[in-house]
């Protein structure tokens, strides 16, 4: 029986209540079935008017996922949580069980660029306004707010800045507005933020990062209330489809485990990075929320008990030059994604968020020159000779 008051690191072990009753296997079963064989036809009729527990189809539900939903649940401290096939499709099921046609939601400017492209094009499409701000200032949400609004958007840490928004603040302005707060904690994961107990309504995850943390698996979550996360599930997710497989809902809970110590040495891996870089004469600014130097290092202080992995950076110069470090380094990988074991390095404007206009880069404070790094497992040792000899041949 799995408790509550049980650590973090206890609850990532043990909090999907463990393997298979049946034959003692301790390693949770992976219920690869699309569907479920029903008692006789009295039993698939209560199971579809809801009134008896049980499984029906995997797209609407399936024991491998559930046990990941109640660990999610744990994790962040929600009530309940829904997975899905990826980070986008948990978005979308979230804003599309909120908004709909002549609506507006409000996000900030400074979101991951596949976010962004939902919210500016997809979105559009629908008739549903967002309604951007840089997120700074908190009265900018109140003056965007009107009698349609649906939700207030946020991430934080951003991608790719790592700009920090006040979780707490923006939580009582949505309540006041009887909105809901939504926030992406990919960067931070629960280890370090949990927006649910500073006032936040919905938890979103792109999963295929640090949750995940192997690189293996493309997914997402939701955490939120059980009257939002079943609504949602009814309303939204059935019939739009967007659910994760039996085998990568197995894939999080075995990266769940080990998510705690992972993100201890992601994050002092990058604390040592971003240190390097800060003290680099070829490096004219370092965004790592960790370091005294981020603008909002307080903020970031006062609402995360650890920092993460992913470090942000601008080379003097411009694209050229981060063009030629991207070619140098040997350790790190070029690639795009975060969370993984290993060291990935890449240029946000052209790769993450080239679904921004050269305008739109400027207005969300996105540098031409920006080079990200999602600082991996390995010795940091090796990770700086990396990055020195890479900066050498600028
Ligand atoms: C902060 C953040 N949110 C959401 C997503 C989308 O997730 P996915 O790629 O799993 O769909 C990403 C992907 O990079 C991300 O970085």
């Amino acid at each position: 029986m799995v408790k509550k008051s049980w650590g973090f690191a206890t609850l990532a072990v043990h909090g999907s209540g463990g393997g298979d009753p049946q034959t003692g296997a301790l390693s949770p079963p992976i219920y690869q079935s699309s569907t479920f064989a029903f008692k006789n036809a009295d039993h698939g009729a209560r199971l579809f008017a809801g009134e008896e527990k049980g499984f029906i189809y995997t797209r609407i539900s399936n024991p491998t996922q559930e046990a990941l939903e109640r660990e999610m649940a744990f994790l962040e401290g929600g009530e309940a949580a829904l997975a899905f096939a990826s980070g986008m499709a948990a978005t979308t099921g979230v804003v599309l069980t909120l908004a709909r046609s002549g609506e507006n939601i409000i996000s900030i400017r400074m979101v991951y660029g596949g976010t962004h492209a939902l919210f500016m094009d997809v979105l559009s499409r629908l008739d549903i306004e967002v309604r951007e701000v840089d997120g700074e200032e908190l009265v900018e949400f109140e003056e965007k707010i009107d009698e349609k609004t649906r939700m207030i958007f946020i991430e934080t840490p951003a991608n790719p800045t790592l700009k920090i928004v006040d979780i707490r603040g923006c939580a009582r302005i949505a309540k006041k507005a009887g909105i809901p707060l939504v926030v992406d904690n990919t960067f931070a994961t629960p280890y370090y933020q949990r927006p649910l107990k500073l006032g936040t309504d919905i938890v979103i995850h792109s999963a295929t990062k640090y949750i995940g943390g192997h690189g293996d698996t493309v997914a997402g979550l939701a955490v939120g209330s059980r009257e939002f996360i079943d609504r949602m599930r009814k309303e939204t997710l059935i019939d739009t489809g967007g659910i994760i497989s039996p085998f990568n809902a197995w894939l999080l809970l075995r990266g769940l485990k080990t998510l705690p110590v992972r993100m201890d040495r992601h994050s002092s891996n990058a604390k040592r990075v971003a240190q390097f870089l800060n003290f680099h004469p070829k490096v004219k600014q370092v965004w790592y929320p960790g370091l005294r130097t981020h603008p909002q290092h307080e903020l970031a202080k006062s609402q995360m008990s650890g920092f993460g992995g992913m470090v942000a950076f601008e080379i003097n110069g411009g694209r050229r030059e981060g063009k030629i470090l991207m070619d140098s380094v040997k350790l790190c990988t070029l690639a795009v994604s975060l969370g993984d074991c290993d060291t990935l390095i890449s240029h946000p404007p052209s790769m993450t968020h080239s679904t921004y206009s050269a305008e739109a880069l400027k207005e969300a404070g996105i540098p031409e020159g920006l080079i990200r790094i999602s600082v991996g497992i390995e010795d940091v040792k090796d990770i700086i000779d990396d990055l020195k000899y890479a900066l050498a041949k600028i």
